[in-house]
């Protein structure tokens, strides 16, 4: 039974802007959020350690690539976040929009001088920081259900590894942002929806689905863009550490899945394709950042519509899937169903990276040095 993209997003398009700034967050003071899970948790008696070897290799690895976020990382280096929002190619100003041909005459964003477009950057900075705390502890309660519910005993093991990593992530996520920056974001709706959904599901292969290949792909490229970009000793410190062991936790879901799903009826991978469409779409919107302009005290859509959909603005948010598409490839998930999933990532703009490298073996490039581990 095929549902149309309205009816899977619940809006008028995918690029419906207003429907998509329609939807904000009301649980913004709360502390504790409750998500029904609907998943049965699984024992296995069969203990054959070793009966899938590419997972009996990661647990392996994993053992050995442990790192301490408290004693690895130099707490030490003093953060200048102002100056850094200064010396950024990142921050935007008149000039440089008005280079990609953007006139803010008439705009809310006119008389926006050096200030506040420095204090745009900061919170910017901010909210990245606290989404990406967020999306880790999806990551970590994500993969506690894994453990619970997945039916094999060396991905039970693997999995486990992966909570410790977790932790560790949000763990130095909350500290940078406490110690080193200057506010905070509550999770944004569009990441809060995805994650709900993803621990409400009942399938356990749809938790590896949405986190590992959906939401740790994306990482994985987001992470890499900002280690590129950032010049803050700490923070590139940071995400070189967890970059290496966000490779792996991808390299979990796609070998993990590509097993389960060669097995499928095309009913049920078809369930699959729409589950990461959706999970796309809902991963793009959070980056259109509107708590940041709401914040800065200035009509979102009218921002939103100036500066997040410049082409450049674009081309990074297009980056963010090339990891997703190689690997949604590699896992057939493109083609079955009349190449369903290749048409939604064609209107997504994203079906270039099909043929980039996927994940399943590229944690071996992203591995830390003994020399990194030296402390561990
Ligand atoms: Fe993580
Ligand atoms: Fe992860």
């Amino acid at each position: 039974m095929s549902r149309t993209d309205a009816e899977i997003l619940d809006r008028s398009s995918v690029d419906d802007l207003d429907a998509i700034l329609a939807i904000s967050n009301t649980e913004r003071d709360e502390v504790i959020h409750r998500v029904t899970d609907n998943a049965d948790a699984i024992f296995t008696w069969d203990y054959e350690k070793g009966a899938r070897p590419p997972l009996a290799k990661l647990y392996e690895k994993a053992k050995h690539s442990m790192w301490n976020g408290e004693t690895d990382l130099d707490w030490s280096i003093e953060v200048d976040q102002e100056r850094n929002a200064r010396e950024s190619p990142m921050t935007m100003n008149a000039d440089t929009l008005a280079q990609l041909g953007i006139d803010l005459t008439g705009s809310s964003l006119q008389h926006w001088g050096e200030k506040e477009w420095i204090e745009h950057s900061i919170q910017s900075q901010n909210w990245s920081l606290s989404q990406f705390m967020h999306g880790e502890q999806g990551a970590l309660i994500c993969t506690a259900k894994i453990v619970e519910t997945v039916p094999w005993i060396d991905a039970k093991y693997y999995a486990s590894t992966q909570v410790m990593d977790e932790a560790r992530h949000v763990e130095v996520f909350a500290k940078y942002l406490d110690t080193k920056l200057s506010g905070y974001y509550p999770v944004n709706t569009h990441l809060k929806m995805l994650l709900d959904d993803i621990v409400n599901d009942s399938r356990w292969d749809m938790t590896y689905l949405g986190m590992q290949i959906m939401v740790e792909g994306l990482a994985l490229a987001a992470f890499g863009f900002m280690h590129q970009m950032t010049t803050e000793p700490l923070l590139k410190q940071l995400l070189r550490y967890v970059m290496s062991d966000e490779a792996r936790h991808v390299a979990f879901g796609v070998l993990s899945l590509k097993e389960y799903y060669e097995g499928l009826s095309d009913a049920e991978i078809f369930e699959r394709q729409q589950f990461a469409f959706e999970a796309a779409v809902r991963m793009r919107d959070r980056f259109l950042q509107q708590e940041v302009w709401e914040r800065m005290d200035v009509p979102v859509k009218d921002a939103i519509e100036l500066v997040m959909l410049t082409p450049t603005r674009q081309l990074f948010q297009m980056m963010l899937f090339s990891k997703i598409v190689p690997n949604c490839k590699k896992l057939g998930l493109l083609d079955r169903n009349d190449r369903w999933l290749r048409h939604r990532f064609e209107e997504l703009g994203v079906i270039q990276f099909e043929d980039w490298v996927d994940t399943s073996s590229e944690y071996e490039t992203f591995a830390l040095s003994d020399t990194d581990l030296r402390t561990a």
